[in-house]
């Protein structure tokens, strides 16, 4: 039997609706933030699948976990697969965790079909991939690759001052695993990652594959205001240096200045925290955090001088700064990877389409380590980031068969 058609939807569904339980909120969707116990649960959940299949299983000194299944030549460097666990705080069950059960099903249809390889295949959940707790976000693969230096990473701190390095060791604690010595990262011949598509084309196009060739380019800041905390009821408005007033005159100006007529530049302002947050008190701090995105690096670039003109020009009386916390180029997938895609998803009779992601993924990072591709599936209305994400049983199957084909060729060059 091919892997393919030992592709099992049932257990694949299974999968989702077991982890979704794992941060599981009222509104169908999850919670289960970067090295939060959800992710420990949801650690503990994969790696117990993966023991009683008899796969190895170790983490690496970030965190990211990884599950093996030998090859005939232990010693080739192995193809990966995977995505994240973690969510948004209001997130869905398939951002990310289709990934990783994805990679994990191509594992046990390899398996259920006797299918050796030569190369070992692997599946990994890569730690902190949304970056809403921990900026920045996919930094597991990111550090994996050398893009981002461990010990920077382990002293981030989330919102509430929590360090990472602590809010990872909890997690290990609670979610065991053999850790490999040495810094994150080895040699790996090839990695592919399935994801839902988290925008509408692929529906509204009535296609099942999504044959990713590229990942726009992404810049987060941290814009900060400072103002002068003062009585509300008694100063004058010539008085005031309110910080939340000159943060809607950068936030107005912004909004324009990315405005772009085809609609290709994406902004966001996402989080805003105002400081001390009293009804009665002006506001002496505010930060916003801005997401932008496109598939062109000078656009950005571009763009990040204006906004740092506008931050510099309007928040007077204010003093204001503007920070990039993160800068990830667009990346171009490799035509290799790409074209196995396309012929795998017309080899198992799936519609399919070429298209480059909005959303940021794991594979942006470890596209710089060896050939990488993407695979896509539809998810409902295109909606992501959201508790009423969906995609269907039949989606996600079809996704992960062209993706234990992929592997099983890449496994086996
Ligand atoms: C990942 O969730 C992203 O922000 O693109
Ligand atoms: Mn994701
Ligand atoms: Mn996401």
């Amino acid at each position: 039997m091919s892997g393919a058609k030992s592709v099992n939807q049932q257990r694949l569904w299974q999968r989702h609706a077991d982890m979704a339980k794992l941060g599981g909120t009222p509104r169908g969707g999850v919670n289960r933030q970067a090295l939060s116990p959800e992710d420990a649960a949801a650690r503990n959940q994969l790696a117990g699948w993966a023991r009683a299949r008899g796969f190895s299983v170790f983490t690496d000194a970030i965190g990211n976990l990884f599950v093996r299944r030998e090859g005939t030549d232990p010693a080739a460097p192995p193809v990966l697969s995977g995505s994240h666990m973690d969510s948004q705080p209001t997130g869905g069950r398939f951002d990310g965790m289709y990934g990783v059960l994805a990679a994990f099903e191509a594992l046990e249809a390899l398996e259920d079909a006797g299918i050796k390889t030569r190369r070992p295949v692997m599946a990994v959940a890569w730690t902190n991939e949304e970056g809403s707790r921990f900026q920045p976000g996919a930094m597991g693969s990111a550090v994996f690759a050398g893009t981002y230096r461990l010990d920077d990473m382990l002293a981030q701190k989330d919102w509430k001052g929590v360090v990472l390095k602590d809010a990872l060791a909890d997690t290990l604690k609670a979610a065991p695993a053999p850790m490999r010595d040495g810094p994150p990262g080895f040699s790996v011949d090839s990695y592919v990652e399935a994801h839902i598509e988290q925008g509408p084309r692929l529906e509204n196009e009535g296609k099942t594959i999504g044959v990713v060739t590229a990942i726009q380019g992404s810049r987060r800041y941290i814009v900060t205001i400072e103002g002068e905390e003062a009585h509300a009821g008694t100063t004058p408005r010539a008085a005031r240096k309110d910080a939340y007033a000159a943060a809607t005159r950068l936030a107005a100006a912004m909004y324009e200045a990315t405005t772009d007529e085809a609609d290709t530049l994406r902004f966001t302002i996402g989080r805003v925290e105002v400081s001390p947050g009293s009804p009665n008190t002006v506001p002496g701090k505010v930060t916003f955090t801005i997401d932008m995105r496109h598939p062109r690096n000078e656009v950005l670039e571009a763009h990040e001088a204006k906004l740092r003109a506008i931050v510099a020009g309007k928040a007077a009386p204010c003093p204001a700064v503007i920070e990039r916390v993160t800068n990830v180029a667009p990346t171009d997938f490799d035509p290799g990877v790409i074209g196995l895609v396309r012929d795998k998803a017309r080899a198992l009779g799936l519609s399919n389409m070429d298209m480059p992601s909005g959303a940021g993924h794991d594979a942006m990072h470890i596209a710089k380590l060896c050939p990488a591709g993407m695979i896509f599936v539809p998810c409902e209305r295109g909606i992501s980031h959201n508790e009423i994400e969906n995609a269907t049983p039949q989606d996600l199957a079809a996704g992960t068969q062209v993706l234990v084909e992929v592997l099983e060729a890449l496994a086996n060059r």
